[in-house]
């Protein structure tokens, strides 16, 4: 897959001036206030401004609060220091992976779908892989907003649960039955809604490859219930208000230090840790693996509401047809059930993270503090 990067390298014009933000002065003014994060350049310098904002494409949505419920979350008595859902939930690979908008602003339909791929897959214990397609949703939700142009995450969900959406891959794959276009990746041209299956590859009808949610739901201002979530449910959607310096993450804890609002973007939240003091979110973003020094993923600062991040939180239940009516493991003992299926005590406190590089940067496993000893099976 090629990278955002290399894209924007073979399309921009060579004489396009430079973009301030993207300058190394701005760089090392950004690395000069010490924060918790180190900045270096992840696009070309010339790549110009309007494309980097034009990437934030999460329209501030009028009727999150009124038409989107709320869940009321319970929260367990413990909660780790650490979460990721890559190691929890290993034998669902969507998870660990990072996928490409290109120079769309569809970040509202990735996060949704990727997080819908995550679920499905968490909550079907593994025998539902699929790949939700960013293409369908952003190509056929005309409630959605305005396409590559921008749109409303929680009408994605809404659509979801109502309208269904196919499978498909990223650009350049032919995966599923609507991959992703070279209209939204290179031109940023909201492709046309289509009722067949695109990849000629995949022999399936349309309408029977849509799969649904049951239920979407907003979750409150609330880091605990947030947490909660992600252990129950698996990763979460999230939007959050960019300033210039966010462009040039590469590792540590992200915080805002330099520059103006750029826009709103949206990603998936799918786990939880501290770093040298301090506490971030697990997130993963959609301008490909070569965004940064964690593969496509960063880290967050966690608990002050920054940039808006934990009141724009968002996720929806499975369908009972996708549901594993398995046994049930109760971590902690007795109260809350919280995980649908299957991870042993190995998942959580595995001895290497082995399988999962490369790029990924996980958290101190040694120190995660999950209640080792008092987990039991009940049928
Ligand atoms: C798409 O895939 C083809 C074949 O794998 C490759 O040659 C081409 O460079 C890819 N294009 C992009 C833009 O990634
Ligand atoms: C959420 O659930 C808890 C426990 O059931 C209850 O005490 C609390 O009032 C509920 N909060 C809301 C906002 O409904
Ligand atoms: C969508 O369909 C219209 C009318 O057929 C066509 O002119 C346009 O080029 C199509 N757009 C894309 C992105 O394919
Ligand atoms: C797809 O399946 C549905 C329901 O079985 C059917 O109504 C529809 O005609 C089929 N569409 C195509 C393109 O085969
Ligand atoms: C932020 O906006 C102000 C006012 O428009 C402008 O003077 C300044 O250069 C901007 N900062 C950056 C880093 O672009
Ligand atoms: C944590 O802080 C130490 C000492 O300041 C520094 O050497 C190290 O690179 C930091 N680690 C991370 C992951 O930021
Ligand atoms: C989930 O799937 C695994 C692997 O197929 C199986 O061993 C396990 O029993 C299942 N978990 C539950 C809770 O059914």
């Amino acid at each position: 897959m090629k990278s955002l990067v290399l894209l924007l390298a073979l399309f921009l014009p060579k004489s396009s001036p430079k973009t301030p933000i993207l300058s190394q002065q701005f760089i090392n003014a950004i690395n000069q206030k010490h924060p918790s994060w180190l900045a270096g350049p992840n696009f070309p310098p010339n790549t110009p401004h309007s494309h980097l904002r034009s990437l934030n494409g999460a329209r501030d949505d009028p009727a999150f609060f009124t038409d989107t419920e709320t869940k009321n979350v319970t929260i367990p008595e413990q909660i780790p220091q650490n979460f990721d859902a890559r190691i929890v939930w290993p034998q669902c690979e969507s998870i660990r992976k990072i996928r490409n908008q290109g120079s769309c602003g569809s970040c509202w339909a990735f996060g949704a779908v990727e997080t819908m791929s995550d679920r499905l897959c968490i909550a079907s214990n593994a025998t539902k892989k699929f790949e939700f397609s960013a293409q369908d949703l952003l190509a056929c939700c005309k409630e959605c907003g305005h396409g590559c142009g921008g749109g409303y995450s929680s009408r994605a969900w809404q659509y979801w649960v109502t309208d269904g959406i196919v499978s498909g891959g990223d650009f350049n794959t032919s995966q599923g039955c609507h991959p992703y276009s070279v209209q939204a990746f290179r031109d940023s041209t909201t492709p046309n809604c289509s009722s067949f299956c695109t990849n000629p590859k995949y022999q399936k009808n349309y309408s029977e490859d849509k799969r649904y949610g049951a239920r979407s739901y907003r979750i409150a201002k609330n880091i605990e219930q947030i947490q909660a979530e992600i252990m129950t449910s698996g990763p979460v959607q999230a939007s959050y208000v960019v300033y210039d310096d966010f462009y040039s993450y590469q590792n540590g804890v992200y915080q805002h230090v330099l520059g103006n609002v750029s826009g709103r973007h949206s990603v998936k939240i799918l786990g939880w840790g501290r770093e040298n003091g301090t506490d971030y979110w697990l997130v993963a973003n959609s301008w490909g693996r070569d965004w940064g020094r964690l593969g496509g993923f960063f880290k967050f600062l966690r608990g002050e509401n920054h940039c808006d991040i934990e009141s724009n939180i968002l996720g929806a239940d499975c369908h009972n047809k996708d549901l594993a009516k398995l046994a049930l493991i109760n971590q902690w003992g007795g109260t809350i059930t919280l995980f649908k299926f299957g991870p042993k005590l190995q998942f959580l406190c595995p001895k290497s993270n082995g399988g999962l590089t490369p790029g990924g940067d996980y958290p101190p496993l040694g120190k995660t503090n999950f209640p080792l000893g008092n987990s039991h099976e009940i049928a």
